[in-house]
Formats: C-alpha cells, structure tokens, sequence
C-alpha cells in the first residue's frame, strides 16, 4: 500500500484570514463537520488568542467532531497557548500548533530577537504545550527564506522538546518548486531527529505555485500538506486542498502516496465555502471551477462524446459534480430534498427541512428546473442567516426609459419592522439608497459585481458586494430570479457581515 500523506486543512484559520472572508460560529461550525465527512485528517479550527470569537469556534468545533483531529493555532507565549488549550481541550483528539519566525528579516524587524533567543523560544513554547497534550505541531515561520542550517537547528531543538510534527512553511510565496524540494530534501538529510516527527509544507499563492511547491515537497519526502479548501487565505491565498489531492490521485505513478479524502465530497465542500465566506471561485480554477469540465470547442466536445478521457483527465463524478446532477422540480418530495441537501454539506433539522421544503416549492413554482446552487442559496439564505440584524421584507422598484428610478423598501431591523422610500441613477442605487438610509450605515460600496447562477433566462441572478467601514470590510451575496433583489439582499447580508465583525473584533490577526 502507498504511504500516506496527512491532510491538514486550515480553511477555517488560514483561509479565513482572507479579506472579507470572516465566518460566524455556527457557519465555521457547519463548514467543519463538512470537512470530517470529506476525510481531511487534521481541522486548523483557529487562531483562539485572536479573539473570543475564535476562541468559541474552536471549542465547538472540538467538542463536536469525534475523528479528526482538531488544532488550535498559537504564537510560543504561554498565555496564547493556554487559549489554544482552552479551545482544544475537549477535542476527542487535540493538537496545539505553535509557531515563531526563523528568517533573519523577521527576527530583525519583526521579533527584534537573536537566533538563539528565537531557538529558546521555541523550546519553551513546545515543553509548555507538551505539558497539556501529546500531538504539537511547531512552525518555522518564513521558513523557506530561513538559513537552513538555522532551520534544522531549530527543527532539532522542537522535536526534542517534543514537536511531532515539524511544519516548513513557504510563508509569503516566494518558493520554487525545484528549490522548495531541494529544501526538504536538506531538511530531512540534517535533521538528526527529524525521524520522529512528521515534516509538513504549509504554502502561500503568492507567485501562483502554491500547489507546485506543495507537490514537490511531498515528492521529496514531506508527509503533511497544509491546504485551504478552492485556495482561501491571506493575499493570494494557500495552496487548494482540491489541487493536491487530485493531482495524486491523477498521477498515482508519479508521487506514488495516498490521502484519506474522500473526493466525492470536494465539489460540495468548494460550493459550502464559497456560500458561506461569499468568494466566487473563479471559472477557470481547476478542479472546481465552472469551467473546469465544460468543453467550448467543437473538436472537444466531439471527442469527449466518442471517450471522455480524450480530453478529460478526471472524471467529473470523482469530484462530486455529477454530470446528470439531480435536477429537483416542483414534483420532488421532501426525502429526496432532504438526502440532496445532505450530500451539499447542509444536515437539517426537521423544522429547517420545512422551511426549505417551503422556500423550494415557491421557486420551483417560478422555475422549472431548480439545481444544486439554487438550494444553496435557499439554505444559505433562509436557515443560516436567520440571527441576521437586518432582514428583507419587502422590495418595490420602478424603472424604465421614462421614470426617475425609484424604490420602496421595508426592513426588519432586530425584529422592529420599519420602511422607506429613495431614488438613484439606477433601480439598485435606488434600492442602495433606500437600504443606506433606513438601516444608518456608514459603510462605503467598494465593489459590486453580477452573475448567473446557472444558465437560461430564468436562472437566479447572483449579487456579490464588497463593504468597507473604518478598517472592516465585509463581502455580501445575494440571489433571486429578480437581479434587483438579488443586489438588496446582498447589500443587506454585507451589511449584517460588518455588523458582526463589528462585534467580534480580530486582535493582532495581522501578525501572520
Ligand atoms: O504562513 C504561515 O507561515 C502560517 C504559519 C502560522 C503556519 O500560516
Ligand atoms: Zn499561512
């Protein structure tokens, strides 16, 4: 049997220190109980010294799951490991994961501390880890522009003072795949104790070889992959869980070593996370893109008709992308709504089912085929935003070639109803304005952008809007069959997104 690579994802801290991308409990919640289904073998639930709000998740989280292991993430103080702790420690199987930069720039301008002073800290930081549970993670921060000799040194001392794992991170994306293997490679060859410990490769996206660098690590000996779901995280982000795991499966002669991801289960888990943090992935992103199966040119889809691999090299339904994808009607019941829902990574109550059920048969009534990403936006929508400070009652626009645009709208703000009415260059200025005024937001439109959730004029139109506000920026979405209210409702889910931030701040998150 191949030997086995760990899948270590850290969506839920690294990704979601991409912009904008802040989830709630319950949404952080959700999202790992689908990443347990989809086999990944170790949940970075989150950075609980950063705030409360973090600190909650992961102590939910870790309460929760029974089979992965669940890590909190910690710099090497004591007081940020005993939060870790705190999150972690009633996980069935908890890790600490500490971490301090090695690279001299960052021990010069950042850490202002000595090469020794940082090895010090290191050990500390571990033996005071250890002393709470066995599973640590250490990390050399800026790893891949550290001396590697200094590197090793501090390898070393980690695992002696009990690290189990050593993780090589490729912090700010300057890695290249020959250079990051041939890093490994020394790593492994100058590490006395590397041996008694996994090493794992953590990479940013800076130069957009992430998964390259990752792949070549794991191909010069390294057994831990750090990965985001569809590539989330800081700037550019990390390296895509997706992309690693199907180029191993893809090309099982080349790096002949296996993952325990059950990939039945990637589309749905990319669809839950661009659902819940509001990042479109983008068409042409591989694996989960819109595009990355669907073939333009006539002589492709010529020969994928007479044998598919002529030009495709996974198979869709390998992923979970069903290319007979169950399309609902209004004729279909509530267990097939149920089971369909299950497998999109959404385990409803009865009560939520109901209103789901409810919700689907009024679309289904408007449209007649109602696909996967219209139940995601009824979900999404209806049960997960319901602790929502504002919600949409009720939408009237005029417009037209000969009328100053025009727009009446009731709110519900914390359950009081209230209404207003306002006019803009356009029906959604119209209907921004309105919603500005009755809801007193200060906050600026920084982006706004438009899309078709699926094909056909009576696809539901998709609004994504990007707010900032003293520093926070928030992303809204929104859908409907009516683009006008798909603009309000994301306008309306940007707004609640600030106000949530607003009150759980992150602290210090921009030291990583
Ligand atoms: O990119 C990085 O170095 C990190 C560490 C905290 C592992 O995210
Ligand atoms: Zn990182």
């Amino acid at each position: 049997m191949s030997e086995r690579v760990i899948i270590f994802d850290t969506t839920l801290r690294d990704g979601e220190q991409s912009p904008g991308a802040s989830m709630n409990t319950g949404e952080k919640l959700r999202l790992a109980i689908q990443l347990e289904k989809l086999g990944v073998d170790i949940i970075e639930a989150g950075f609980p010294a950063a705030s409360e709000g973090d600190l909650d998740a992961v102590s939910q989280i870790a309460g929760k799951l029974k089979k992965t292991v669940i890590a909190a993430l910690a710099r090497t103080s004591r007081e940020d490991i005993d939060q870790a702790w705190l999150a972690v420690k009633h996980a069935v199987k908890p890790r600490i994961h500490t971490f301090i930069a090695t690279s001299d720039i960052h021990l010069e301008y950042k850490l202002k501390m000595s090469r020794d002073e940082v090895v010090e800290a290191a050990i500390e930081a571990v033996k005071y880890a250890k002393s709470f549970t066995n599973d640590i993670e250490f990390s050399a921060e800026d790893g891949s522009r550290s001396d590697r000799d200094y590197l090793c040194r501090v390898f070393e001392a980690a695992i002696e003072a009990g690290a189990t794992t050593v993780n090589l991170p490729d912090t700010v994306g300057y890695a290249i795949p020959e250079d990051y293997s041939e890093l490994v490679k020394y790593v492994i060859e100058h590490t006395p104790n590397i041996h008694k410990a996994v090493l794992s490769v953590h990479c940013h996206n800076d130069l957009g070889l992430a998964t390259a660098n990752t792949l070549a690590a794991i191909k010069a000996g390294a057994r831990q992959a750090e990965v985001t779901i569809n590539g989330i995280g800081e700037r550019a982000g990390n390296t895509s869980l997706e992309e690693v795991v199907m180029a191993l499966n893809t090309r099982p002669n080349y790096i002949p070593v296996s993952t325990g991801i059950n990939t039945q289960y990637i589309y749905p888990s990319s669809r839950l996370v661009s659902m819940i943090t509001g990042i479109i992935v983008q068409p042409n992103k591989a694996i989960v893109g819109a595009n990355a199966f669907a073939h333009e040119a006539g002589i492709h889809q010529d020969g994928v008709l007479k044998n598919p691999m002529t030009y495709e090299i996974m198979k869709p339904e390998t992923i979970g992308l069903s290319t007979n994808r169950l399309v609902l009607g209004k004729h279909s019941g509530r267990h097939a709504l149920r089971t369909h829902l299950k497998d999109l990574g959404y385990d409803l109550s009865d009560e939520e089912l109901n209103l789901v059920f409810k919700k689907f048969k009024e679309l289904a009534d408007k449209k007649k085929h109602v696909v996967d990403e219209d139940l995601e936006v009824i979900v999404t929508e209806g049960i997960l935003r319901t602790k929502d400070i504002f919600r949409l009652e009720y939408l009237h626009v005029t417009a037209g070639t000969t009328v100053l645009p025009m727009a009446s709208v009731k709110l519900s703000i914390n359950d009081r109803s209230v209404q207003g009415a306002g006019y803009g260059n356009g029906p959604i200025d119209a209907v921004f304005n309105s919603i500005a005024k009755l809801t007193g937001t200060e906050s600026e439109l920084l982006r706004f952008s438009v899309s078709a959730l699926t094909g056909g004029t009576d696809a539901q139109g998709e609004v994504t809007v990007r707010l900032g506000e003293n520093g926070l920026i928030a992303l809204g979405k929104g859908a409907d069959p009516d683009i006008i209210t798909a603009g309000g409702k994301a306008y309306i889910n940007g707004l609640n997104r600030l106000e949530y931030l607003k009150t759980h701040p992150v602290k210090e998150a921009a030291v990583l």
